[in-house]
């Protein structure tokens, strides 16, 4: 049984901020296995968080239909199954995280013994000891996190919606909900979470979709979305005389002189194997010579550019 699956899924809002009268999330299909880790891409308003909040019950699609473990997401066995962080976690600020995670203990009808049993573990998974009985009106951005992380997982949902849980992050405490998402993954759950950090995602997640205005323009497993060609081959020579520089220069791919050398690009494998012979016949040596594979970045990039206007 598959943990996610959306069917045609969309959004038009009534008085929609931004297009007017254009769907915010536009025939949405996706296919979510157990275990999964997917990240849901896209640019600010792309459609990411109405997606979730559809996916989370808080907003009603005005086409298309979702289910969870097989069973209608709206329905109330559904919800049992799904922890969420939602963009910017809203708590009441005069409790502390004890108190914060108690309450939400209770609404899961969690007895005293399991919400004990519940704060001892997920106070330890999120670093909240020290803070305990400090209210949350003073905490910080991270703190906030790590709480709205603790608050997802009350409960111990299957299935974790995660909207943007590093943003506003230090690159500590990024590495921490990055582990955690990987803990979580080797536990069994599944794990669908929007992201700007692209570098995040690529270290995580085994399936990314790419959201462009409201529509997925690409999804798959980041292994296949990029081509694992050679993007280009950065090239560092030394030991050039001004002449032998000027005839490199002719060849193009000049970049810049630094300390280490003279600094080349080029579009391809083949071309970076003409200027590094032509860096030898000149009486030069290389320095460097690196080939950049495809990145998430430049593939993001890649389906921005290619959108219809
Ligand atoms: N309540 C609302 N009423 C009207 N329009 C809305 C509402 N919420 C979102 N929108 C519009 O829907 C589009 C998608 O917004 P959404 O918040 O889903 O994007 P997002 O991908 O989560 O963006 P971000 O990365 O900035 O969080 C945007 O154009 C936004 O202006
Ligand atoms: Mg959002």
């Amino acid at each position: 049984m598959k943990a996610l699956v959306t069917r045609d899924l969309s959004k038009i809002y009534r008085c929609h901020l931004g297009r007017q009268g254009a769907p915010a999330l536009d025939g949405l299909d996706l296919t979510i296995s157990p275990n999964e880790v997917f990240g849901f891409l896209g640019r600010n308003g792309a459609g990411k968080t109405t997606g979730i909040k559809i996916l989370c019950s808080l907003l009603k699609p005005s086409r298309g239909s979702a289910s969870i473990f097989g069973e209608e997401a709206r329905s109330r066995s559904a919800r049992r199954h799904v922890g969420y962080l939602p963009e910017n976690p809203y708590f009441y600020e005069y409790l502390t995280p004890k108190e914060t995670l108690d309450f939400y203990g209770k609404l899961h009808g969690l007895g005293r013994r399991e919400r004990e049993a519940e704060w001892d573990k997920l106070s330890d998974l999120l670093d909240l000891r020290e803070i305990a009985h400090q209210r949350v009106r003073g905490f910080s951005k991270g703190m906030r996190q790590r709480l709205g992380f603790a608050v997802a997982l009350v409960g111990n949902p299957r299935l974790l919606i995660l909207d943007e849980p590093m943003s506003g992050l230090d690159p500590l405490g990024r590495r921490h909900i990055r582990e955690l998402i990987l803990r979580l993954r080797d536990e069994g759950k599944t794990l669908f979470f929007s992201s700007h950090v692209l570098g995040d995602v690529e270290q995580i997640c085994d399936r990314v979709g790419v959201l462009v205005q409201g529509k997925l323009r690409a999804n798959g497993p980041i292994s296949e979305l990029l081509t694992g060609h050679i993007h280009r081959v950065e090239i560092v020579a030394a030991g050039l005389d001004d002449t032998a520089v000027e005839a490199l220069k002719a060849l193009g791919g000049y970049i810049r002189h630094s300390e280490a050398g003279h600094h080349f690009s080029a579009d391809n494998l083949e071309r970076a194997n003409e200027l590094a012979e032509a860096v030898r016949r000149h009486g030069g040596g290389l320095v460097e010579f690196t080939p950049i594979k495809e990145s998430l970045e430049d593939f993001f990039m890649q389906q921005q550019v290619e959108a219809p206007a």
